[in-house]
């Protein structure tokens, strides 16, 4: 990365100490209450602290323009500019259906020049707090001091990065095709990493309290406003790998509408390699399908020995999305949700919609994942069951 400005750097350092650290006051006082989702009338000093603190520091960047150090510290910089906002979202300082504008006004003008510049959406995204959060120390870049904030950072990281690894693994096959015998070893690669997930997200459940996250991580990660526009909040699968798992194994297509749909509206919550990746997975074929039109080839070796590790990799591709749905987002979303007081239930999700659309929209991409026979969608059930058959 080339060196940073002073105003940048200033801003990072704030960002890194005084604005954890009010961050985490607030927090410490939202919880005293009985209901912890409260933040109306709590730490009207720190919110305003924060709130001058960082318009003083992005008044001095604004004024600086663009000074040109390049895309990874523009992309950092927009980054920083987020998680003020974010914050300050989080606090109430903005609220999305109080505003048509948002009120920082120098926060917004700074995003969007960034946004616009490098071409990705002008709010913070995933990549900022976990694949593209350089550490200090041994110290990355948190909102809060709070073991559960951390926690749930580390094991999103872990978990994008397994994906991330299995989706390499599976774009190498497609210059080699099917019946080489070198695919079969990346195969086994992108079965190991998915299993990687497995295990990284059965710790993550294990070990994340639903309370702490619900109340106190989660809500950093609410739409807000930038200019005008409400931009949905981050999620873990913002970045091209898994959708380039669906999209080669088969489980999914682009041409399915709720699915492209989807990949539409996540582009620009992308990283640009990202975005070109998923753009050119788009026009592929899927293994499926070369191993539907390959049946007549089921008696030679590389074909039982290929295919029968295709199947273990699908199965586990599957089980990941199982996992996310029927543990991670039913214990730390919709189990919380139910029991949070009615006044707050509107502002649930990170994306905005009502929360059962939500889960109804996950649930049929947890069923395409795992191939599940639906009479209302299309899933692979049927092609997967031929595949086996020629097995024996
Ligand atoms: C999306 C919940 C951890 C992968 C989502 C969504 C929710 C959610 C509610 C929908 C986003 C929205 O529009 O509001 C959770 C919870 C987690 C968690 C509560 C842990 C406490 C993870 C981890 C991964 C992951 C560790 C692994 C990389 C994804 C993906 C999506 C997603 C890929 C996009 C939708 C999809 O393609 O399935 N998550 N998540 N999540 N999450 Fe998670």
């Amino acid at each position: 990365m080339k060196p940073v400005t002073q105003n940048t750097q200033a801003f990072d350092d704030w960002l890194r100490g005084r604005f954890v650290e009010l961050n985490s006051r607030l927090e410490s006082l939202y919880r005293q209450q009985a209901d912890r989702a409260n933040v109306a009338g709590i730490g009207d000093t720190e919110k305003q602290q924060l709130e001058e603190e960082g318009r003083v520091l992005i008044q001095a960047l604004l004024e600086e323009g663009n000074t040109d150090q390049g895309f990874d510290s523009a992309f950092d910089l927009l980054g920083n500019v987020g998680l003020y906002m974010a914050a300050c979202r989080r606090h109430e300082i903005t609220e999305p259906s109080r505003e048509t504008r948002s009120p920082l006004v120098e926060a917004s003008a700074l995003a969007m020049h960034i946004g616009a510049s490098i071409g990705v959406t002008p709010r913070f995204a995933t990549a900022h707090l976990t694949t593209h959060n350089r550490a200090h120390n041994g110290l990355y870049k948190r909102f809060t001091d709070l073991p559960a904030e951390k926690l749930f950072v580390d094991y999103n990281t872990k978990g994008i990065l397994a994906y991330k690894r299995a989706a390499d693994a599976l774009l190498k096959i497609e210059p080699l095709g099917i019946s080489h015998p070198i695919s079969h070893d990346l195969l086994r690669v992108a079965k190991q990493a998915l299993q990687e997930v497995i295990d990284s997200n059965t710790y993550l459940f294990n070990a994340l309290d639903a309370d702490d996250f619900f109340y106190c991580v989660r809500p950093y990660y609410k739409p807000y406003r930038v200019g005008s526009v409400v931009y949905r909040g981050a999620n873990a699968g913002d970045f091209a790998g898994i959708n380039v798992i669906d999209l080669l194994l088969g489980l999914c297509a682009a041409n399915e509408p709720s699915y492209s749909q989807m990949l539409v509206d996540k582009f620009l919550y992308m990283m640009p390699e990202d975005q070109l990746i998923l753009r050119d997975c788009m026009r592929r074929t899927s293994l499926m399908d070369d191993f539907l039109a390959a049946g007549e080839q089921r008696d030679q070796d590389w074909y039982r020995h290929n295919l029968a590790l295709f199947l273990e990799v699908c199965e586990l591709h599957g089980q990941t999305a199982i996992q996310h749905h029927n543990q991670l987002v039913e214990k730390y979303i919709a189990e919380p949700a139910q029991k949070m007081e009615q006044q707050h239930l509107d502002k649930v999700t990170a994306s905005g919609p009502p929360l059962q659309l939500l889960l109804d929209s996950l649930e049929k991409l947890k069923d395409r994942r795992a191939a599940l026979p639906r009479s209302d969608i299309h899933t692979r059930y049927h092609d997967l069951q031929q595949l086996k058959a020629t097995l024996g």
